[in-house]
């Protein structure tokens, strides 16, 4: 699959990491233009290419790795996502303690994207750690996931389970979303394992 990643920071090379090991194409982007990407495209090997954030955001799947003061200047602006889906990686810290009534910060970035398909997932662990082959020995390390709609969620679990991880459905994005945002989601941080069973 060739798969866009808007924000080529930690979390945006971390993902990248991942999915050119599992055989797909990448193509990184962020605000300040391709030419700015060639480092990091030649660390990232094979597979990689520097975009535009329009090249990358029109990919069959794409990752929105960017700050999370910057998710509205990221998205809007672009064309109609007519139905692809959008994996937002990122965390807005808030300080102030979080309204439990408001909108999840996934459920905010859906509003910015119109026609996507919106799935929260690669936010809960630190880059280095997610970077990792996923594959432990012992068992898979565990990714949550959450989005509204149940096709996207499919297609997006079976991409990471053939990665080598363990995704976790938590439910749509207001009710899972929620379980894993920062600061407060009480899975926030938690890096599990899915054991393996033993014959
Ligand atoms: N680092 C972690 O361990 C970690 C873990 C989990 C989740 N996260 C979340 O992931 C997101 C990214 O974090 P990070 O640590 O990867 O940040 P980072 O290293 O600062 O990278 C951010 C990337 O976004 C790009 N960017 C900024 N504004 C943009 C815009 N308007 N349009 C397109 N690209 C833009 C930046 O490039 P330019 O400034 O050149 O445009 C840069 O490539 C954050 O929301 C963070 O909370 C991070």
């Amino acid at each position: 699959m060739r798969i866009g990643i808007v924000g080529a920071g930690e979390i945006g090379t971390a993902v990248a990491t991942r999915l050119l090991a599992g055989g797909h194409e990448v193509v990184v982007s962020n605000s300040r233009g391709p030419q700015t990407l060639t480092d990091t495209v030649t660390h990232l090997g094979d597979g990689a290419s520097a975009g535009t954030r329009e090249d990358a955001a029109g990919a069959e799947l794409v990752v929105l790795a960017v700050p999370g003061t910057a998710t509205a200047q990221a998205l809007d602006g672009l064309p109609d996502w007519g139905g692809r889906v959008l994996v937002d990686a990122t965390n807005l810290y808030t300080s102030t303690p979080p309204d439990p009534a408001a909108e999840t910060s996934s459920e905010a970035v859906a509003r910015h994207a119109p026609g996507a398909r919106v799935i929260k997932a690669f936010n809960h662990l630190f880059a280095a750690t997610l970077a990792e082959d996923p594959r432990r020995g012992d068992g898979n390390r565990v990714l949550f996931v959450s989005g509204d709609d149940a096709e996207a969620k499919k297609l997006f679990t079976e991409l990471l389970t053939a990665l080598g991880f363990a995704p976790i459905d938590l439910g749509g994005l207001a009710e899972g979303g929620r379980l894993h945002q920062v600061p407060a989601g009480p899975l926030v941080g938690q890096d599990l394992l899915r054991l393996t069973p033993q014959p």
